[in-house]
């Protein structure tokens, strides 16, 4: 019998103290009762104690962005990808790529590119973004930047990637629709392209995929069509072959039997079109959002270049270069927000609710939207006992709860209620994009502040400060004179 829970863990779950020393996972441990982020005391942040240098007390909530994390990802599937085309003499390269819809903050792009990701891109503001990193010399002329999303030949967004293509030769449209080859063509610069399928979803055969429900890509006809097309243009040369099929996809047999179809059309093309030398599985690589998460990225990406092998040994052509694009990979666990508990109210209910100082529903949307479960942790008093919980936010919104709904996963906090502080972890991916970054949002609860953490070369901590909202700004936002 498996002993895997049959729950995602999101947290403590026993009524006893969590032993010193233990650790949650590979950044979160917890030393004399207090939780640490790698090296990190967090609840150093709220309470007067400063064992690390740090001389403010902030207020609460405060998200927090600590950056190394991002870089350990990027350097770690990096170093995956190296192991595996080494073990199998696989002759093309891995480019990684960091999907930046994930999370589009500065400091998180300005970190993926210093660590020498590629960048992919979905919109039109998307451009000016890659501009200011051009500009910046952050995004330099070796790196790709992949077009995705939408770009019919009048939208602003396919007007702004000419422009863009101005300042930066290596670019890849990738095309989602036949109509939007014509303005890359008819501008008469040289542009690699990119073709993307209709994909998404568990299918096994091109006839099942071509009959899915989606709005992405080219189905297999308009594939050759596009293919031939982008082929004969003097200026255009078909570069890639775009092909995702989900996001968050835990289990390898599933992911690899769904790539399978796109790998060999992949194949196909290649024999007609020697220029295609990139295989791009797009996003779905997943990442520990919960404590008990278990993925084998090295059996992942041993299937994934065997069955490239495979197929392109079938067509006798060469293997392609692989590229992935990773958003919640990259920047989920580089994300955490912390709490105050403000007050323990029983009100008859089974469990005691906790109420954070904050609202779970607008911080992490996926919670009450697509019932996410994400890690909640204490701060302090982990030395002392725990009971089961249930967290409510301050909105005054049923949703604003947390287990998410429905959910048989128990939250366990310390009993011990005064001064304690909680952490969502593993947040850094989507829902600050999701929930909005200087908006207003449900009561009108202020933005939290936020503390930009890195690490210098000899591993002492640097602290950025960005302040949050005032309730003037919530008000004028909304259109007070204030
Ligand atoms: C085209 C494309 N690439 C990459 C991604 C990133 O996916 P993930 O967050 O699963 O890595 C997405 C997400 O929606 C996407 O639409």
């Amino acid at each position: 019998m498996s002993d895997k829970p049959d729950h995602p863990v999101i947290g403590w779950e026993k009524e006893t103290a969590v032993p010193n020393n233990h650790q949650f996972n590979r950044y979160l441990h917890v030393q004399n009762g207090h939780l640490h982020m790698e090296g990190l005391d967090l609840a150093q942040f709220f309470l007067d104690e400063a064992p690390q240098g740090f001389e403010k007390t902030m207020p609460s909530p405060l998200e927090i962005v600590y950056l190394p994390l991002i870089r350990q990802q990027i350097q770690k599937m990096n170093q995956v990808f190296s192991d595996v085309i080494a073990e199998l003499d696989y002759t093309g390269e891995f480019h990684y790529t960091y999907a930046s819809k994930a999370n589009a903050a500065e400091e998180v792009i300005r970190t993926t590119l210093g660590a020498g990701a590629n960048h992919e891109m979905s919109s039109t503001v998307d451009v000016d973004i890659a501009r200011i990193m051009i500009e910046r010399g952050l995004l330099t002329p070796d790196r790709m930047i992949v077009c995705n999303g939408f770009k019919g030949p009048k939208s602003l967004y396919a007007a702004n990637l000419l422009q863009l293509r101005l300042l930066h030769e290596n670019l890849i449209p990738v095309i989602e629709d036949l109509e939007e080859i014509s303005l890359f063509l008819s501008s008469g610069q040289p542009f690699d392209v990119g073709l993307r399928q209709k994909s998404y979803g568990h299918n096994e055969t091109l006839a099942e995929i071509d009959k899915a429900n989606s709005r992405f890509g080219l189905n297999t006809d308009d594939m050759w069509k596009a293919a031939a097309y982008v082929a004969a243009a003097p200026n255009l040369t078909l570069k890639m072959y775009h092909y995702m099929v989900g996001s968050q996809l835990t289990n390898i047999p599933d992911f690899i039997s769904s790539l399978k179809p796109g790998i060999e059309l992949f194949a196909r093309l290649r024999q007609r079109y020697p220029s295609l030398s990139i295989f791009n599985f797009g996003g779905g690589m997943p990442v520990a959002m919960t404590l008990d998460f278990d993925f084998d990225y090295h059996e992942f990406v041993r299937q994934l270049l065997t069955a490239l092998q495979e197929a392109c040994q079938r067509y006798n052509v060469p293997v392609p270069d692989v590229m992935g694009e990773f958003g919640r990979y990259t920047t989920s666990e580089h994300g955490a927000h912390l709490f105050k508990i403000i007050t323990v109210k029983e009100n008859g209910s089974k469990l005691p609710w906790y109420i954070i100082d904050g609202s779970i529903m607008s911080s992490f949307p996926d919670s009450w939207a697509l019932s996410e479960h994400f890690i909640v942790l204490p701060l302090n008093h982990l030395d002392k006992p725990f009971q089961q919980v249930q967290l409510g936010g301050i909105t005054c919104d049923s949703d604003d709860v947390y287990p998410p709904k429905p959910s048989h996963s128990p939250l366990y906090l310390p009993v011990e209620a005064d001064e304690l502080y909680i952490g969502f972890f593993s947040i850094g991916a989507y829902q600050e994009m999701l929930g909005g970054v200087k908006g207003s949002k449900h009561c009108v609860l202020p933005e939290a502040y936020e503390l930009i953490i890195d690490q210098e070369g000899d591993g002492r901590f640097q602290f950025q400060i960005l302040h949050g909202q005032t309730p003037d700004d919530v008000l004028r936002n909304l259109g007070y004179a204030v």
